[in-house]
């Protein structure tokens, strides 16, 4: 239901904003990783580097093994860096951070399991969806929190400025919700009673509750949605070959070989 109040809202805001250019928007936290090289923001040469940016603290979508950054989102990049000729490396940072660097020219593209909303849309341009986000419900096992509705009254927990930050403002008020660097912050919240829920995507939910014990995902999706690469408004050059590299990977079956690789159904 959220997602066609969220598609309907894009649809209007496209039409309001089709000839404003875009507002500049987000707040420009610090990167945690390495210094940037500050990406060219015409990155579409063969031969030249493709920078991602992301926050990698959002398993199976990235996350860090070995020292690492790894996970669907870091592969896919890897996959579309290849098509187009390019080395890609790979910038972490704090989630919030994420769009003002696509805007500034810091990263080239964002793979965050990023969903696409009308706000971010002022901002920067997404691809094509790459694959479908659902906003779940975490708790205690003890938990009397059964539905969406239940949250009402009770304390919140969510990754600063995710959708389910947002959508948990808008729905219960900003003093219902506590906002958390990483979603495992939240969880950790949650374990030691800060929060009653934690609100977040259900892939990394579900990751979440394998390595924590005590803690159950909710039946109820509360928010369905589309996860893109954002990319500069400025570099048209980049999103159609970003957009002809998806197409590519699905049609080839990449795309699917990726995400079975870090998610069984
Ligand atoms: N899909 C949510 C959003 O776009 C959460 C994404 C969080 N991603 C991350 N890498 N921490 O707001």
């Amino acid at each position: 239901m959220k997602k066609l109040v969220v598609l309907a809202i894009s649809a209007i805001m496209c039409l309001a904003l089709a000839a404003c250019g875009g507002s500049s928007g987000g707040s420009s936290g610090s990167s945690s990783n390495s210094s940037a090289s500050s990406a060219s923001s015409s990155a579409t040469s063969e031969g030249g580097k493709l920078v991602m940016g992301t926050n990698a603290a959002f398993p199976p979508y990235e996350f860090y093994e070995n020292n690492e950054i790894v996970g669907i989102d870091a592969e896919i990049a890897k996959a579309i860096a290849e098509k187009l000729g390019m080395e890609l490396t790979i910038e972490d940072m704090d989630f919030t951070s994420l769009v003002t660097a696509v805007q500034t020219g810091k990263i080239d593209m964002c793979l965050a399991g990023m969903t696409v909303t009308p706000d971010r849309e002022k901002n920067v341009n997404f691809s094509e969806s790459y694959a479908t986000g659902v906003q779940v419900i975490i708790v205690t096992e003890d938990s009397d929190i059964a539905s969406p509705d239940d949250l009402e009254g009770h304390q919140i927990g969510a990754q600063e400025n995710t959708t389910g930050h947002i959508y948990c403002s808008d729905d219960y008020g900003e003093d219902s919700v506590t906002a958390y660097t990483t979603g495992a912050n939240a969880v950790e919240a949650l374990k030691t009673g800060k929060v009653d829920a934690v609100v977040i995507d259900n892939e990394p939910a579900k990751a979440f509750v394998e390595a924590n014990e005590g803690l159950k995902i909710l039946d109820t999706e509360y928010a369905i949605e589309d996860y893109a690469i954002a990319i500069s408004k400025e570099n048209d050059e980049l999103l159609e070959k970003v957009n002809n590299a998806i197409k590519e990977l699905k049609e080839d079956g990449t795309l699917d070989e990726i995400v079975s690789k870090y998610i069984n159904s």
